[in-house]
């Protein structure tokens, strides 16, 4: 039975790999590029491997740990360096550690991998030093090393590549990490003067673990118990207990007693309280099964009556990019160590040893406990008292049998498309009093996720890229202080410092209100999503609403819309800044709807719309549509609305490749008529601007994230709804069109054939009437625009221009201007207030005549 349950389930993993693991995945509801946000950083040029972070909240110092450098960085601003040391291995030590075939450029140089804080004026650092790895203290006044040259030696692993973990409790380390030069004894040890321990070296004990995280959990304040304070180890071990054809992980959870001194025959100067136990992470429902533990996180808090680990975990075969958040109460693993049953090794079949659990007696004291006011009342005063039988027991069972389970007996969230590495979790009140824990998890490409549980449902709130250069975040760091919070990441190529919400970019109440992020509320009265402040008062005025019910939002009636004139034959983009990931864009065109050549038109980005070949039929308003289901009711926003109008140029057509404008230096200048010639040189910037850019979207049940590679598919999908409106959509069953578009053009053909051959005279000559008299027939959308209004621009230069009550040239500002229209009834307005400059040259406007007129209201809002 022990057997079957994860093998079974390791195998249905790989099935569901290959098959529709996808279905449940989550995806962040905003991307946002490295640009895109406010983030500081920090990078010393020729420095690298930013693995260590210590925190200082009252100095408001943010230590880092780097290759061959400790740096003191301004913890409200980290781009503000206050003090560095380097601590370089030596030319010696090096040349010792090459010798023994190690990369004298990467692996021997002095990699810092314990950065804990020893007094209020001294900091315990080690590094790998050339794999003899050496302790030092670090005096904060001089910011100096003292030149200690401790050995490092279980502190600290030989190898960089190797897993390392240590927590500083009351002036002691307690660390796990490897003890030699190979990396093959693992070790859980204790640096103390007056008790130091450290684990057997067996493999019931630890077996090939690979470190994660530790920490200390005091004992409870309220119960008077006479307790010990208790150190947790996290990581993940091959198994013992299960068999396998290849290697089988297992995550764990260890503990020992702060207060253990070692056995004194028996263990001695070995833990007698070390015990460990499976950290359970699955979803049985879908015979999913994480087994390899990335990062723990301890939340506490005043409100929570015990602390709770947050791990975030993977498959072990993890083709896929699968990943999974479990929490687990400190008394549920707390009953495991206390109460529960041991497990202990049967010889089968004379050679072969077996795991099962143990029924015997077990001996008194508990073995295993740490020694509080029960075994000292039975004058067990300290682990050197304990019996023989206690301890040659915890020796021979280190491991228990039952397994710590995960709060709700379920992750808190599943992904794929993902490796999470690092997490960390605040917790935060909403504006209705409710408290969320907010997860902010690293990935393995430089991406934070921030995810909250909303009533019994995951929600990504966001992806912020914080390493363009997609290192994975190898540390994760949250500042606990009120009124300032921070998330600090570090990788290899540096630290980020991130703030917690991004407020100020969500830009409609109806933005943030879908947001649903517990940070942001909405103000009416400065009409900005701001940051909800942590104390109560000025929390009244404001908006939020967690259930994403747009409702509570001001009714807004303002629609703002961009006029652009186009010569014949140009290709149009039209923008539409739609940021949510979860909705869906559909464009509209006027009432009676975009014609159906596909080849006409195309999505960029999942949003853009690309008109092709522009005639004067393709002047009118057009609409940018988001759709976007919260729970079960669909929000509607009108995220865009331009208007269109195509000149006739009388003069030679223009070839459709031609570029519609270029820009340079910055700045938006019109593409002056374009040559005949234009068309053949494949050198046209248009051409290379617009072609790649083709990306339309494929099924929206892929999250969309900035860390996958973008899917380029060359045709350009459209779709009829109705005989009057064409759409684009961005959601569309990929299939499910290529199917409708393969019987449509074999419809197409048999009429066109059908028609050839004169089958069918009567519909064949309507429908070339049909098609002649279209052609023949521009529409104007603009007869009825207000003529006072019209104003030419003097500026050569020109674009899309948003009408606004004093129309002013686009490029003066870089801002386009808003105008209010009581266009539509939905309630929203979205102004795209990106600046134009900042824009990458792909993205600005195509436009190219220099008028701008008022636009007639269109009052067909949805
Ligand atoms: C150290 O940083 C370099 C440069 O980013 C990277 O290639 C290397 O893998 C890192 N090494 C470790 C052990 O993190
Ligand atoms: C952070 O410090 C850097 C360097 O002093 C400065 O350029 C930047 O503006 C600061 N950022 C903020 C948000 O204060
Ligand atoms: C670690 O042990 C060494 C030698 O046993 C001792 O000199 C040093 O002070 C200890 N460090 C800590 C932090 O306990
Ligand atoms: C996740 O990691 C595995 C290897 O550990 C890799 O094969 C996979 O491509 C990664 N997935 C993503 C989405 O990064
Ligand atoms: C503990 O030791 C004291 C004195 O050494 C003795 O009087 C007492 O009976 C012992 N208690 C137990 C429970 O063994
Ligand atoms: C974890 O603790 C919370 C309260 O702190 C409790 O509501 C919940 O039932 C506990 N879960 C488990 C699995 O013990
Ligand atoms: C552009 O459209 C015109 C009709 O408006 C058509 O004659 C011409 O062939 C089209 N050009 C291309 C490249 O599709
Ligand atoms: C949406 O859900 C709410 C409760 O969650 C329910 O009261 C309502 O009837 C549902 N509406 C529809 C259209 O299903």
């Amino acid at each position: 039975r022990r057997m079957c349950l994860p093998v079974g389930g390791l195998l249905a993993t790989l099935a569901v790999v290959v098959g529709t693991a996808v279905a449940f995945a989550p995806s962040p509801r905003i991307t946002w590029e490295h640009r895109e946000v406010q983030l500081m950083q920090f990078h010393q040029p020729g420095i690298f491997n930013y693995s260590a972070l210590l925190l200082s909240e009252d100095k408001d110092t943010l230590y880092v740990g780097a290759r061959e450098a400790v740096f003191a960085l301004n913890a409200l601003n980290i781009s503000q360096k206050q003090h560095e040391a380097y601590w370089r291995a030596s030319e010696d030590k090096k040349a010792k550690c090459a010798e023994k075939g190690k990369s004298k450029q990467t692996e021997c140089l002095n990699y810092i991998r314990v950065l804990q804080p020893l007094s209020a004026t001294a900091l315990y650092v080690c590094g790998t030093n050339a794999f003899q790895p050496t302790c030092d203290h670090l005096d904060l006044t001089s910011f100096q090393f003292l030149g200690r040259n401790e050995d490092g030696k279980g502190r600290c692993p030989f190898d960089p590549a190797q897993s390392y973990t240590s927590v500083m409790v009351d002036g002691e380390l307690y660390s796990g990490t490897s003890y030699n030069f190979l990396g093959s004894e693992p070790i859980i040890s204790r640096n103390s003067s007056h008790s130091p321990l450290r684990t057997e070296y067996a493999i019931p004990w630890l077996n090939e673990p690979s470190f994660v995280f530790s920490d200390v959990i005091r004992e409870s304040t309220d119960g008077a118990e006479g307790e010990d304070d208790r150190v947790y180890f996290f990581f993940t071990e091959v198994s013992v207990e299960y068999e396998f054809i290849f290697k089988l992980m297992i995550p764990r959870v260890a503990r020992v007693c702060k207060g253990d001194l070692g056995g004194l025959r028996t263990l001695q100067k070995k833990w007698t309280s070390f015990l460990k136990a499976r950290l359970i992470c699955s979803r049985p429902e879908s015979n999913l099964i994480f087994n390899v533990l990335q990062d723990i996180f301890v939340l506490r808090s005043p409100d929570l009556k015990e602390p709770v680990f947050y791990g975030v975990f993977t498959p072990q075969l993890n083709n896929m990019g699968l990943s999974a958040v479990c929490a687990y109460n400190l008394s549920t693993a707390e009953a495991v160590f206390s109460r529960g049953k041991y497990m202990q090794s049967a010889t089968v079949e004379q050679s072969h040893t077996k795991w099962v659990s143990y029924n015997g007696a077990v001996p008194t004291p508990r073995p295993g406990a740490c020694i509080n006011r029960e075994a000292r009342a039975a004058n067990f005063s300290s682990s050197l008292n304990l019996p023989d039988k206690t301890l040659q027991f915890v020796k021979d069972h280190p491991l228990m049998d039952d397994s710590v389970t995960p709060i709700d007996n379920r992750p808190k969230l599943v992904i794929s498309d993902v490796n999470y590495t690092q997490i960390v979790v605040d917790r935060t009140q909403a504006l209705d009093g409710a408290v969320y824990d907010v997860m902010f998890i690293g990935t393995d490409r430089g991406a934070l996720h921030k995810a909250v549980n909303l009533k019994s449902s995951v929600h990504i709130i966001e992806e912020t890229q914080l390493f363009p250069d997609l290192k994975p975040v190898q540390t994760l760091l949250l500042s606990s202080k009120k009124g300032r919070k921070f998330v600090y990441a570090g990788s290899s190529s540096g630290v980020v410092q991130a703030p917690l919400a991004f407020c100020g970019e969500l830009h409609t109440c109806v933005d943030c209100v879908l947001a649903r992020d517990p940070y942001c509320a909405w103000s009416p009265a400065t009409a900005a999503c701001v940051a909800l402040p942590e104390t109560d008062g000025p929390r009244r005025d404001l908006i939020q609403e967690m259930s994403g019910d747009t409702s509570v939002c001001p009714d807004k009636i303002k629609e703002s819309y961009r006029q652009h004139f186009f010569k014949h034959g140009d290709t149009a983009e039209l923008k539409c800044s739609q940021k949510s990931n979860l909705a869906r864009v559909v464009w509209k065109f006027q009432n009676s709807g975009l014609k159906a050549e596909s080849p006409k038109y195309g999505l960029v980005g999942r949003k853009n719309l690309l008109i092709f070949n522009l005639s004067e039929g393709d002047s009118g308003v057009y609409r940018c549509l988001s759709e976007e289901r919260v729970r079960n009711k669909t929000v509607l926003q009108v995220m865009a609305k331009h208007v269109l109008e195509v000149k006739v140029v009388p003069r030679t057509p223009v070839p459709f490749t031609s570029p519609a404008v270029r820009t340079e230096g910055g700045r938006i200048t019109p593409k002056v008529s374009a040559g005949p010639t234009q068309g053949s040189s494949p050198q046209t910037p248009a051409v290379r601007a617009t072609t790649p850019r083709a990306i339309i979207p494929s099924s929206s049940a892929v999250p969309t994230s900035m860390s996958r590679k973008p899917k380029t598919v060359s045709s350009v999908v459209s779709e009829v709804h109705s005989e009057k409106t064409v759409y684009l959509k961005s959601g569309d069953n990929r299939l499910l069109m290529s199917l409708f578009v393969f019987f449509f053009v074999l419809c197409l053909c048999l009429f066109a054939y059908n028609c050839y051959k004169g089958y069918l005279p009567g519909q064949c000559l309507k429908f070339r009437s049909a098609v002649l008299l279209a052609k023949k027939q521009p529409v104007s959308d603009l007869s009825d625009c207000e003529p006072s209004a019209k104003e030419t621009l003097v500026e050569q230069g020109s674009f899309s221009q948003q009408n606004g009550g004093q129309p002013k040239p686009a490029l003066d500002t870089g801002y386009e201007t808003e105008q209010d229209t009581m266009a539509s009834r939905l309630p929203t307005d979205r102004e795209d207030s990106q600046r134009i400059d900042d824009l990458p040259v792909r993205d600005r406007p195509f436009d190219v005549k220099c008028e701008l007129k008022f636009a007639d209201s269109d009052a067909d809002g949805d």
